[in-house]
């Protein structure tokens, strides 16, 4: 069964998932970012300082949480890059991984991108990460260059890419900017 959007108001929509969670995606605030470093703690070696967060709302670039049953479970940041969107940041934290969290904010991108204008999405991820990778095949994304090294001299990255269709008469504006 698939996720089922329940309301889309500017900056918030509400989304029913398989499990009969209702989640809430919204803009990522200031006051988030407490709970936000705790999960990207976890989920990463490298993990973002929580300036890189404050930047990312400051300079407008699309950052969403995802909240589920009330508790912040999930987030993602993105840039617009002129043609292309660039997913930069995305983490589940781990008590709510596998139950469509990390795909519903990825296609909620994905829509954004495409009604936007943008041609594509990129994004970079470590070779090991198969949780990762197997997301983003799901979603058709296509492995492009190899980036030797680029995880602090240790760790390759592929460059996923998903080429985006133009706008189709089915697309609906997301409220979520
Ligand atoms: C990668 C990540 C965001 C996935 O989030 P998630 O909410 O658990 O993923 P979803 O439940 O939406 O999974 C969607 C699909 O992705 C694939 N997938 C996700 N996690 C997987 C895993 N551990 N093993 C195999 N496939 C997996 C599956 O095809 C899954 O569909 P299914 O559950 O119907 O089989 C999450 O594991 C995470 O936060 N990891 C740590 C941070 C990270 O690696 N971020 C990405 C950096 S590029």
């Amino acid at each position: 069964m698939a996720a089922r959007r329940l309301t889309s108001f500017p900056g918030v929509e509400t989304t029913l998932l398989p499990g009969g969670q209702i989640v809430l995606i919204r803009p990522l605030r200031i006051d988030d970012i407490g709970q936000v470093r705790t999960i990207e703690c976890l989920a990463f070696d490298d993990p973002w300082p929580g300036e890189w967060f404050e930047q990312a709302i400051a300079s407008g670039d699309i950052c969403w949480v995802a909240e589920a049953d009330g508790h912040l479970a999930g987030y993602l940041v993105a840039m617009r890059e002129r043609v292309q969107v660039h997913l930069a940041n995305l983490a589940i934290a781990e008590l709510w991984r596998r139950r469509g969290l990390g795909r519903l904010l990825v296609e909620r991108l994905i829509a954004y991108a495409r009604v936007s204008g943008a041609i594509r999405i990129r994004l970079e991820v470590r070779r090991s990460n198969n949780p990762a990778r197997a997301l983003y095949r799901k979603l058709q994304f296509r492995t492009g260059r190899i980036l030797p090294g680029y995880y602090r001299g240790q760790e390759d990255a592929l460059v996923l890419m998903l080429t985006l269709t133009p706008k189709s008469e089915t697309d609906k504006p997301y409220g979520l900017v």
